[in-house]
């Protein structure tokens, strides 16, 4: 079977991405390191934007994937937006070179101090999920003499049929707000001098690999702007989330194109703009963590590859019990194992792959696959690791785009006892 990642291949036993051996970016930046494809971040965005072509409508890259500003100066180039849920992806996306004007805010718990420094940027547009939210926007508008922008994240109750922990459109979860509260908040909204009513959002879930739930969300969100519009209140754009699930093993996700296809169908000839906030599917097979076998151990029952990622580089694996592909950068003649993939973190959870068929040896490097979203962005400095190094690629070119977290740099900003 082809690797998730299209512009990772084998050449004569080894293993490239784009146009550059593995084994040299080991060589020049060390392990663990995040590898991440030029080509693979375009195609990944192209086929969004071709999918969305001739519509009104809009990608805002959910900066919470994968936030290296590097990535994000990327996606600002091919026209993307973004979406936040911190004033410190803010400023990352500013840093980056994006307009504050193509941002949207989203999350559930918004500081003050947030508020105003966005509404001082001048986002776009601030997705409230809760009428307290809402009251406290609107006081820091007033106090800055501003009206800020906003859309209600609904809540639509759909089942996005994916892992309990990254479900988040169901009536028992903390995001959003009720559908039966929205029409209540809107009219307060209407009613204010220093508030606009700007959109509509949701977001119900993540990794999702059928088409039918987004589908339905939109539906009954479409339910909700009838009967809004019957008040009068018209809005300027419909935020759908993000969500599109990616292949990790055997998974096959639809093609933008495909997944759109329903939704796009429902909302045809309707005047607001459509807003899409996809973050794995833009990053995450763009992207592979690459890391060396300290230890070859073999266990009395199970044998155990010891390697220099952990769970502080990759939480994914231990949080959600999530499967990454794991493949050797050489090909070896040698006999196969069935390994453990394990990190040096002192907890029985550090693991990276259980049970996986591996030819290596001490000193082999592993790339481990479909790494680039949720990977280095979760990243903690647990066990005082500093975190990795990322590296992209772009044809035969390699670029540091963000250098190992130096030892030193974990704990200078701790202070002795005096
Ligand atoms: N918009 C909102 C409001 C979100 O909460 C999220 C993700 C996205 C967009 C982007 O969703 P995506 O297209 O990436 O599915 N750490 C977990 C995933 C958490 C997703 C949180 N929200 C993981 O590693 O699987």
């Amino acid at each position: 079977m082809s690797f998730p990642i299209t512009t990772l291949a084998r050449r004569e036993g080894a293993l490239f991405l784009e146009d550059v051996a593995l084994e040299n970016i080991a060589a020049g930046f060390g392990s663990p390191t995040y590898v991440y494809s030029r080509a693979a971040l375009e195609a990944a965005y192209t086929a969004w934007s071709r999918a969305l072509q001739g519509k009104r409508a809009r990608v805002f890259y959910a900066v919470k994937a994968n936030s290296n500003i590097a990535i994000l100066q990327l996606f600002a180039r091919l026209g993307a937006g973004f979406d936040i849920v911190s004033g410190g992806e803010l400023a990352r996306v500013l840093a980056a070179g994006a307009s504050a004007s193509d941002v949207v805010f989203s999350g559930v718990g918004k500081s003050e101090g947030e508020m105003r420094q966005a509404l001082a940027a001048g986002v776009r547009c601030f997705n409230i999920e809760s009428e307290p939210e809402l009251l406290r926007l609107e006081a820091v508008a007033k106090r800055m003499g501003l009206r800020a922008p906003i859309a209600f994240r609904v809540n639509p109750d759909v089942d996005p049929k994916t892992h309990p922990y990254i479900s988040t459109g169901l009536k028992n979860n903390k995001f959003g707000v009720a559908f039966d509260e929205a029409l209540r908040l809107y009219r307060y909204a209407a009613a204010s001098a220093h508030l606009a009513i700007d959109g509509i959002a949701c977001h119900i879930g993540s990794q999702m690999l059928e088409r039918d739930p987004i589908a339905d969300a939109g539906g009954r969100v479409l339910e909700l702007i009838a009967q809004l519009n019957a008040e009068g209140i018209t809005l300027k754009h419909i935020d759908l989330g993000g969500g599109l699930g990616i292949r990790y093993r055997d998974e096959v996700p639809p093609a933008v194109s495909d997944y759109l296809g329903p939704l796009l169908a429902k909302f045809a000839g309707r005047s607001e703009e459509l807003c899409f906030e996809p973050g794995r599917s833009l990053v995450g097979n763009a992207g592979l963590l690459l890391t060396r076998v300290e230890y070859v151990k073999h266990g009395e029952s199970r044998h155990f590859a010891i390697v220099d990622a952990a769970m502080n580089d990759l939480a994914r694996p231990a949080l959600y019990e999530a499967y990454h592909e794991i493949v050797p950068v050489a090909a070896r003649e040698l006999t196969p194992h069935t390994y453990d993939v394990v990190g040096p973190v002192c907890e029985s959870g550090d693991f990276l792959g259980l049970e996986r068929e591996l030819a290596i040896q001490d000193g082999d490097l592993l790339a481990v696959l479909s790494a680039g979203a949720y990977g280095m962005a979760m990243a903690s400095n647990y066990n005082t690791r500093g975190r990795a190094a990322e590296v992209l690629v772009d044809g035969e070119a390699v670029h540091l785009i963000r250098e190992r977290e130096t030892v030193d740099s974990l704990f200078a900003a701790e202070k002795l006892l005096p």
